[in-house]
């Protein structure tokens, strides 16, 4: 008997091999609904390859994917063999089914979505970050991303607190929340850098990021929204302001520009107003915003939660730390980092501050071509909130808390 059941298990250890991958990831690095890449981390053996397609198929058709995606880059970085295929020319708003295949086998059949390539459709994003510690909070922050099916998730940095290999090890760990109770849908990433990536290589190395600064743009919908990912630890003018004119220039009879930095122009903490981020950002970066016409920018780093009134940079009378209030022409800041990192209390309150608080939560919101609706989810109950589909993903899900404050839990933002 004991060697029918050992024979059983050999055989049946030989039948299922399964590929030697880990932290699965999808990245938007240029244009969500074309581009796509893939990334993974390689636990042993290597020539690996993405077997992909727009059928979902079954683990044992996985040799009839159509198309082979080879490996683009690979590195070996804080213990992690990073290795990326590029999906390029993709159909827009297709969901696409791959596995990896290595000398071991295949992995599990994993997807994703591109964005729709027109103005017409809303789209749902997430913005946030400063994951770094406290992995239980920030847990169900990642749990919360995958009940919430955005089009894709823009984290603003500080991943982890001390950039070593156990912290991004963990971080990854985590990151899968967001797709492994979720039939394995991966909500596409788009990369920021903060301060507690000591440098640029974290997001070459575990993002495939495009550009050697961090400095780079993503356009989702068409021309309905141009992200543009600024690194708040370089040099502000020079280069990155030059991209960051370009980018605007570019891009200027797109729908939405949005700039996504860790660093906050204005802290709502009151000692984080000597950091550098502050004057800088003030002086080389608000003038392009305003020139080309953003409306929202998001922020992190202070640990709590804020959203301006749409404001102006100024010095007339009455101004606050160089802004005030201009509901036509200004821009709301929203932000600043609450994914996981311990909350600080916001002390440093404008009159153009609108509302701000304490509270573990990222940004949600909703845009299309007349106007963003911007939310903040408290995402502590993520395992009790009713999971959204792609046909109600603009709905309230059932149990979903929301910050209310002050303000509404609404904030709206018109063309
Ligand atoms: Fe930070």
């Amino acid at each position: 008997m004991l060697k029918q059941v050992l024979l059983f298990i050999f055989l049946g250890v030989n039948f299922i091999s399964f590929s030697k991958v880990d932290f699965v990831r999808v990245v938007f690095n240029k244009n969500g609904d074309q581009e796509a890449t893939i990334g993974w981390h390689q636990v042993s053996g290597d020539s690996a390859t993405v077997y992909w397609g727009n059928k979902d198929l079954p683990a044992t058709e996985f040799e009839t994917f159509p198309n082979r995606g080879f490996v683009a880059a690979s590195n070996t970085y804080k213990n992690l063999e990073n290795r990326f295929v590029r999906l390029v020319e993709l159909e827009p708003n297709t969901a696409y089914y791959f596995a990896i295949k290595d000398e071991d086998g295949f992995s599990e059949r994993y997807w994703f979505k591109t964005t729709p390539n027109v103005n017409t459709e809303r789209l749902s994003l997430i913005a946030g970050g400063d994951s770094r510690s406290r992995r239980p909070t920030r847990q169900q922050a990642f749990r919360m991303v995958g009940k919430l099916m955005p089009h894709a998730v823009l984290f603003d940095g500080d991943y982890t607190d001390i950039d070593n290999a156990q912290k991004w090890l963990w971080w990854f760990e985590d990151y899968k929340l967001t797709y492994q109770e979720f039939d394995n849908r991966i909500i596409p990433f788009i990369n920021a850098r903060g301060n507690h990536e000591r440098s640029n290589d974290c997001l070459i190395n575990f993002f495939d990021c495009p550009a050697k600064n961090n400095v780079y743009n993503v356009t989702l919908g068409g021309d309905l929204i141009n992200v543009i990912c600024l690194n708040t630890e370089i040099r502000f003018g020079g280069a990155q302001k030059r991209f960051l004119e370009e980018t605007l220039i570019e891009h200027q009879n797109f729908f939405w520009q949005i700039p996504l930095y860790h660093r906050a122009c204005r802290p709502h903490v009151n000692w984080k107003m000597k950091m550098k981020g502050v004057k800088q950002i003030y002086n080389k970066w608000i003038e392009l915003f305003e020139k080309y016409g953003v409306k929202l920018a998001i922020e992190c780093d202070s640990h709590i939660t804020k959203t301006t009134w749409p404001i102006r940079k100024s010095k007339e009378n009455g101004h606050e730390d160089g802004f005030v209030r201009d509901d036509e022409n200004g821009i709301i800041y929203s932000g600043e980092g609450c994914w996981g990192a311990p909350l600080r209390v916001p002390d440093r309150i404008r009159s153009w501050t609108r509302d701000y608080g304490s509270i573990n939560s990222f940004k949600w919101f909703f845009v299309d071509t007349t106007g963003i609706e911007l939310r903040t989810v408290a995402y502590m109950n993520a395992e009790t909130v009713e999971g959204l589909t792609e046909e109600n993903r603009f709905d309230m899900p059932k149990g979903i808390e929301l910050w209310t404050p002050e303000n509404g839990d609404m904030v709206q933002i018109s063309k």
